[in-house]
């Protein structure tokens, strides 16, 4: 299977910023082809435009989306607004959502269904605080997570959607997992989602984020059940991104 190896940009770059950086990373893909599929996640205001230079090597996606058509929600942004934009990809359920905009299971679950019967490519984020993982709750907070998001409809879940285990302890703080720990949360991860859909969930990848480096990135890629990698701050610069994807060569 090839490895996915997403971008996560967070509330950085403006729009000329995050021109100059595909253009950058356009740059050094067209020397040498990136050894893994990409995605860029960037804001949503820098999202037009960056299509054209974007597409000859990874594919767009967005942050956040509100699982509705249209209507009355001031503020939120739709995913025919996001096609329109050339995104075929969105984030759910990333801590940070969960954590500081109070996004609960269910209403991540109810996204990740939602994308997914509008045709997108969901990158669905599950993962622990350190105080879970000391109690011993590893396995019960990430079936919570992932039960919620599950059943994904239609038989096409294993192609539009990959699971990124994501300790939140481990985001943006410079402390990487253990590659045990990686290893066997993957493990459980993959497990869960064989009894929920059967070998729907063959196809679906489990990649792991949390203070990914240039210098790091070729050992977890290497773990068994790592399917590829979600990157936030080593992603908001071009070189550094690129030798985390360039890491999925061997
Ligand atoms: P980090 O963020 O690579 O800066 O730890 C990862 C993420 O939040 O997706």
């Amino acid at each position: 299977m090839n490895k996915l190896v997403a971008a996560n940009w967070k509330m950085h770059k403006t729009p000329q910023e995050a021109l100059m950086l595909v253009q950058e990373l356009a740059h050094l893909f067209e020397q040498t082809p990136p050894a893994a599929n990409v995605v860029i996640f960037p804001p949503y205001i820098t999202l037009p435009g960056l299509k054209p230079h974007v597409r000859p090597w990874g594919a767009l996606g967005a942050q956040n989306f509100y699982p509705a058509e249209e209507g009355a929600f001031t503020g939120e942004i739709s995913l025919p607004m996001l096609r329109a934009c050339g995104c075929s990809h969105v984030l759910a359920g990333h801590s940070e959502r969960r954590a500081l905009m109070g996004e609960s299971s269910d209403f991540v679950g109810q996204k990740t269904r939602f994308a997914i019967r509008a045709g997108f490519h969901v990158v669905l984020c599950v993962g622990e605080t350190l105080e879970e993982r000391e109690q011993g709750r590893l396995e019960a907070v990430l079936s919570e997570q992932l039960v919620s998001a599950l059943p994904v409809a239609g038989a096409s879940c294993g192609t539009l959607l990959s699971v990124a285990y994501e300790p939140v302890w481990a985001i943006g703080t410079g402390r990487v997992a253990k590659h045990d720990d990686i290893v066997a949360a993957h493990g459980f991860i993959r497990r869960q989602l064989s009894v929920a859909l059967g070998s729907q969930s063959n196809g679906i990848k489990v990649i792991y984020g949390g203070s990914v480096k240039p210098d790091n990135a070729a050992a977890i890629i290497g773990l068994d059940n790592v399917d590829g990698l979600l990157v936030g701050g080593a992603s908001l610069q071009a070189e550094s991104f690129y030798h985390i994807v360039q890491a999925c060569q061997s």
